[in-house]
């Protein structure tokens, strides 16, 4: 570990250098991706849930794995199996004989990064505390709330819902990830390059031995924020994200567009995109990269459009099309 103190002040600079040895450090495994690694910045600046749907075995859970052994924070897995109940989320109240009263034992949401793998498996009711609990960051016990730690932001996995054996997740608490990933098939020199590396040995089991270790922390996240927090928006830029999101209600493929909501998601997620990217303002392209990925669970394609094949990324990117684009 190279840092002193985790509470130690950071400036902006400092900790955008950080986060590119974040960045960095998760590339020592994961190869290629890089949209997705930005997405994962993004929400741990913007302190969003992320969730990352992609086909079976594109690097989903090794990606949030290696990005959690890269942060000095703490993380914790759960796999989303059919049995899972709700307490084996949030906690629950435990017996205790020897002093006859009911505790409560914390559940993995008590934690700073939680990876919830494959979210769609299990059943609505498991799926439903965990997404109050990432909406409220506290679990009720009792009439007594008990608040997660901060940060506290869920990285979520999922198959594409046209899989076997998934339970969708409810659409109206879909909007509670700031952002959803698609994590694409690799490309072939990228695949070429993921043979090499199980060829020379590497062990996806152990982050450890791959050379993975902590570079960034809370202190950094802080910092981060809080410049992104600086980050001017002009006019005609925030008028760009109106527009868009606007945009999206009035589609004719659409029958849900995007809410106010997203468009404040929106706004977060492009700002952070341009501290990132070294610059104090953003620009109409920070809107534009970010668009996808902030709105693309927040809309619903009418039935008509998806028989016929329409892809609600191929929606949003005609609505980028339309909509001028501020000079
Ligand atoms: N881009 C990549 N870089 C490095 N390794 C990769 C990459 N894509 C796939 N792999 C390899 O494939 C394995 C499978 O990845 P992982 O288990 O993370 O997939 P997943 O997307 O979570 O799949 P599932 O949906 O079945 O859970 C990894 O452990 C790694 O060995
Ligand atoms: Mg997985």
């Amino acid at each position: 570990m190279t840092r002193t103190s985790a509470l130690e002040a950071r400036t902006g600079d400092e900790a955008r250098a950080a986060l590119g040895r974040l960045r960095a450090e998760v590339a020592k495994v994961v190869i290629g991706q890089d949209a997705v690694v930005s997405g994962l910045v993004i929400a741990l600046l913007c302190r969003g849930h992320v969730l990352l749907e992609g086909v079976p075995g594109v690097a989903k859970t090794l990606l949030v794995r290696t990005l959690a052994a890269a942060l000095d924070l703490q993380a914790k897995r759960v796999q989303f199996t059919p049995d899972l109940m709700p307490g084996d989320v949030t906690g629950s109240l435990i017996f205790d004989a020897r002093t006859a009263a009911f505790e409560f034992r914390e559940g993995p949401v008590f934690t700073n990064l939680l990876l919830a793998d494959e979210i769609n498996r299990t059943p609505p009711k498991t799926q439903a505390a965990l997404l109050e609990v990432m909406e409220e960051r506290q679990v009720s016990v009792e009439g007594r709330p008990r608040p997660l730690p901060d940060p506290f932001i869920v990285a979520a996995t999922q198959n594409p819902t046209e899989y076997e054996g998934t339970y969708p997740l409810p659409e109206a608490q879909l909007d509670r990830f700031l952002l959803k990933l698609t994590v694409p098939l690799p490309g072939r020199e990228e695949e070429l390059g993921i043979l090499r590396a199980h060829h020379s040995g590497f062990d996806p089991r152990d982050l450890r031995a791959a050379g993975v270790t902590p570079v960034a922390d809370g202190a950094d996240l802080a910092a981060g924020r809080e410049a992104v927090r600086r980050v001017q928006v002009a006019d005609v830029v925030l008028g760009y994200v109106v527009d868009l999101c606007r945009g999206t209600r009035v589609s004719p493929s659409l029958e849900l567009g995007a809410s106010p909501r997203g468009a404040t998601a929106l706004l977060a997620a492009a700002k952070a995109w341009a501290w990132l990217a070294g610059r104090d303002y953003a620009t109409p392209d920070d809107v534009k990269a970010l668009a996808r990925p902030a709105l693309r669970h927040r809309v619903r394609l009418r039935p008509e459009a998806e028989l016929e094949g329409v892809t609600v990324d191929s929606v949003l990117e005609s609505v980028l099309a339309t909509v001028p684009t501020p000079r």
